[in-house]
């Protein structure tokens, strides 16, 4: 039933939550009475299938780190819309927590830079990581020859999933990913003909940057898209003006209140049979797997155009330099370095192992044919996802796509565009 990826969608994984896990049971409270030291995890994960992939770390930290206590310092926003801001002012307060949450790749590059993360390479020998994870992963977390943090997973950021019911209104194949961004547009069309009036469901900020990233990735293909970061490729371009123009006629089928609603919402349009489909990371399959969503009800493939390229970000946590508690927070290094911590994560979280010796086998469907894509695939970086882009460029990007969004000219979007990625 499913195309492209297909696979029978995410088998259901045991979503163990945060009962009954001794010391690190809920977290928001402080050290639990116990006389713990408290350990503060700063993420955006505060709900859904996002929260049960934090949990199952948190459970696992609860088995290896006795005497210390998790403490939840999560912000809700979709892709630390809210957090990132308030992370920001807690570090140039001085107030870091004891560990927190950032991309690999130009996003990590930004607190280093900053002088906010300490190395951590030594963490790497004690705890064996030096060879757990791919070169080139660890390579994205490397500035001067030094390491700065821990990565938990690969997530995928080019994906579409769809509801099954919805296509079949239009005769449209859900099993069968679009050729192209065109072809996807025909279907856009049938479906809007056959009375679905929003078909294409989408949420604000980093959702829509996502939505036109995988259009400029279909369009430009995987080389000349890795380029516009590092400027090999013109912003300015005719073939990015044709692609963005591409992206506005996509806009045109999405859904009104599109800046205003997280992505769980717009994901939600889907589910409840409002929307064809939504493009979204695979943070998505946690979410259907939280929800309950039956796995006949939906479908999902890389982005029409896309095909055959992954389009990866990694999230990583950090040892932010004068953090509470540094014992505490290296024990949750060491959890989220270890096979027990990266499956107890994964298995809930829709995304896969970052270390390279993990069984696929103890994956969900959905996880396992991931694997096997980011083997084969191509791998390109995500900007919305901090792999590509610096979080300021991230902010003036996502300030373009929000006035894009209401304005709809493609001129002062590639304009801005052109200008975030020459900073
Ligand atoms: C990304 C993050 C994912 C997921 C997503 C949606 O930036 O890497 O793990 O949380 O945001 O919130």
């Amino acid at each position: 039933m499913h195309g492209g990826m297909t696979r029978a969608a995410v088998a259901v994984a045991g979503v163990a939550g945060l009962l009954a896990v001794g010391a690190c049971g809920n977290s928001d409270e402080g050290d639990g009475g116990g006389g713990d030291k408290n350990v503060q995890v700063f993420t955006w994960w505060a709900d859904g299938g996002e929260k049960a992939g934090l949990d199952g770390l948190v459970a696992q930290f609860g088995k290896d780190c006795a005497g210390f206590t998790f403490q939840n310092a999560a912000v809700a926003g979709g892709a630390g819309s809210n957090a990132k801001q308030v992370l920001a002012n807690n570090l140039a307060a001085g107030d870091p927590p004891s560990t927190f949450q950032a991309h690999a790749g130009k996003e990590l590059k930004d607190y280093i830079d900053a002088g906010q993360v300490d190395d951590v390479s030594q963490l790497y020998k004690d705890y064996g990581l030096d060879t757990a994870f791919p070169k080139s992963l660890v390579d994205n977390l490397t500035v001067d020859g030094k390491i700065y943090s821990v990565p938990a997973n690969i997530h995928r950021a080019n994906v579409v999933w769809a509801s099954t019911a919805v296509l079949k209104k239009a005769s449209i194949d859900p099993s069968k990913a679009p050729a192209s961004v065109d072809a996807w547009i025909a279907d856009l069309d049938k479906l809007r003909a056959a009375g679905v009036k929003a078909p294409l469901a989408s949420g604000k900020g980093f959702a829509q940057e996502q939505l036109m990233e995988a259009v400029l990735l279909a369009e430009l293909g995987p080389d000349k898209f890795a380029g516009l970061f590092d400027k090999s490729t013109d912003a300015n371009g005719a073939d990015v003006t044709a692609a963005l123009g591409k992206y506005k006629t996509l806009l045109s089928y999405a859904n009104a209140d599109r800046d205003a609603i997280e992505w769980s919402d717009a994901l939600g349009y889907v589910n409840k049979g409002q929307a064809g489909y939504t493009l979204m990371g695979d943070w998505v399959a946690a979410q259907q797997l939280a929800d309950k969503v039956p796995d006949s009800a939906y479908a999902y493939w890389p982005a029409p155009g896309t095909q055959g390229v992954f389009q990866y970000l990694a999230d990583s946590f950090t040892l932010p330099t004068n953090g509470k508690d540094p014992d505490g927070a290296k024990c949750w290094l060491k959890v989220v370095g270890s096979s027990e911590g990266q499956k107890a994560f994964n298995t809930k979280k829709g995304s896969i192992p970052a270390r390279s010796d993990a069984n696929p086998a103890d994956y969900p469907k959905y996880q396992q044919s991931a694997m096997a894509d980011w083997k084969q695939d191509k791998v390109v970086p995500s900007c919305a996802h901090g792999s590509a882009c610096t979080l300021g460029q991230n902010e003036s990007i996502q300030s373009a796509i929000s006035q894009f969004s209401a304005k709809r000219d493609v001129a002062t979007l590639q304009k801005a565009l052109a200008q975030a990625l020459s900073s």
